[in-house]
């Protein structure tokens, strides 16, 4: 029987209180649907996932159309039954469906295996949990003999279905056959009047089709997102076991709960991570590295034994073995340092590339620039690389000097070992292996009177 898996995400998330449709919602940088996408696209199928979407259809489909999906709409929110119902048509009959939210967004690839392996074929498999508190979700009812016999929503459950801890997942594994042939017979008779999928079960039950239930190992893989604060503790969980994941693999975090991934990250031997440190994107960290507290790194490469100081934000750069970054430094994209390079407070870099063992280490802005080896920039540095239309390039041979608050008009270049004076301005070419200086001479003027106050007129 092949696997078809449907994924709901149509609805708009009223209790997000949010313009943004709550599927699109981010948990660690990434809509909340594309994780779910994501892990359902791992088990073996011949069938695209198919994607129920509807409230903000466009958005949603705009913004996550590099996801290899079956699109399906549901152009009114008429209930997740209703939801199913308007992918039936693309379910093929001899599969196994099975059903995922997107609005849980953790459960696991492990987790679905399992709840697939372990349901028998011909019956409906739904995924539950023993919740310590269940507020929120569907209740679990069963009979004497232990069998499910039906789900209620909280909005429909009487006191004592409330205080049933066994929830609803919202994960069902339903024959396709069935499924097809059991949904149009749902109704809307409930506190809400919309369509609940959940009726299904009970339809099933009353038929003697067998149900079987798995509890889910994790009860925390299960969290839906229906509000803010929910989408705080799903990312809190999500974050906590990817510190966890970098921990076991001997990274050292200063506080796992002070620490955020929204990428991939790969990190190597001995890297010690301070507190509120965030990575973003594709982020590789080579051995031995250091990265100070408050700082953001996206997309970007160290090389080994790479120290980054504190408060500095590194984005699109690549940066070799043993240069020291901050602290508050800002390398913007196109950032490439080479190894050794020292970089210091109050600098700003960007599409520049900067080679073996140069310093920059004062209140400078570098921009499309390139800057050869074992050159030095003075405080204040700066180079002009735009001229208010295009932007110009800056190159500097190995060994010069820049002295401080020094001003680089682009197009400029400064030769081999060249000698900038402090202060100057630099227009034109400075020759290799020799001082330029790039300022008004200084003089003084004796007896020059001072500034006199206006004498104001009747
Ligand atoms: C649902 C379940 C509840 C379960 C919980 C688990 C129903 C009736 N209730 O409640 O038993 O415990 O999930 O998280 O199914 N959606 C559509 N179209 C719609 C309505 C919803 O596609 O017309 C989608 C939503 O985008 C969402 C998912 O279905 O991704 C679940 O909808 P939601 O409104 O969040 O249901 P819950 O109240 O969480
Ligand atoms: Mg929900």
């Amino acid at each position: 029987m092949v696997l078809a898996t449907v994924i709901l995400a149509a609805g708009q998330g009223k209790r997000m209180h949010s313009s943004l449709a709550k599927v699109l919602h981010c948990l660690a940088g990434k809509p909340l649907l594309e994780h779910v996408v994501q892990t359902a696209s791992k088990l073996y199928s011949s069938q695209l996932p198919i994607v129920v979407y509807g409230h903000q259809g466009d958005i949603v489909q705009h913004l996550l159309s590099h996801l290899n999906v079956v699109w399906v709409k549901q152009s009114q929110q008429l209930g997740t039954g209703h939801a199913l119902l308007q992918a039936s048509s693309s379910i093929p009959t001899d599969s196994h469906v099975l059903v995922l939210y997107g609005d849980v967004p953790l459960i696991s690839y492990e987790t679905l295996k399992n709840f697939i392996s372990t349901t028998p074929a011909h019956s409906i498999g739904i995924m539950t949990a023993n919740l310590p508190d269940p507020t929120g979700f569907g209740r679990i009812i069963r009979d004497k003999h232990h069998h499910i016999i039906r789900i209620v929503e909280e909005k429909d459950a009487n006191s004592s279905e409330q205080s049933i801890n066994e929830i609803n997942s919202g994960i069902y594994l339903i024959p396709g056959d069935y499924l097809k042939k059991s949904l149009p017979k749902m109704t809307n008779k409930n506190a809400q009047q919309e369509y609940y999928l959940t009726d299904l079960i009970a339809i099933a039950a009353e038929e003697n089709i067998p149900i079987h239930s798995t509890q889910v190992l994790h009860y925390q893989e299960i969290l839906g997102v229906n509000d803010q604060l929910q989408l705080a503790k799903v990312e809190r969980y999500y974050q906590c076991r990817m510190a966890e994941k970098l921990m076991c693999q001997g990274v050292t975090l200063r506080d796992p709960q002070r620490f955020d991934i929204r990428g991939d990250v790969t990190i190597g031997r001995d890297v010690i991570i301070d507190v509120n440190v965030i990575l973003e994107g594709h982020v590789k960290i080579g051995n031995q590295c250091s990265i100070g507290p408050n700082t953001l790194l996206r997309n970007v490469t160290l090389g080994d034994k790479v120290t980054i100081k504190s408060n500095c934000v590194i984005e699109d750069a690549d940066i070799e073995s043993e240069c020291i970054i901050g602290p508050f430094a800002r390398l913007r994209p196109g950032t490439r340092l080479a190894s050794h390079v020292h970089i210091g407070n109050f600098v700003e870099i960007k599409n520049s590339a900067i080679h073996q063992s140069s310093k920059i280490n004062h209140l400078s802005y570098i921009g499309d620039s390139d800057i050869g080896a074992q050159v030095n920039i003075g405080a204040g540095a700066i180079t002009c690389n735009y001229d208010g239309i295009n932007k110009h390039r800056t190159l500097i041979g190995n060994q010069a000097f820049i002295g401080t608050n020094t001003t680089l008009i682009a197009p400029v270049e400064i030769g081999e070992g060249a000698y900038i004076a402090a202060g100057s301005t630099i227009t034109r070419h400075a020759p290799a292996h020799q001082l330029t200086i790039g300022r008004a001479k200084q003089r003084s003027i004796e007896n020059w009177g001072g500034p006199k106050k206006k004498v104001k007129e009747e």
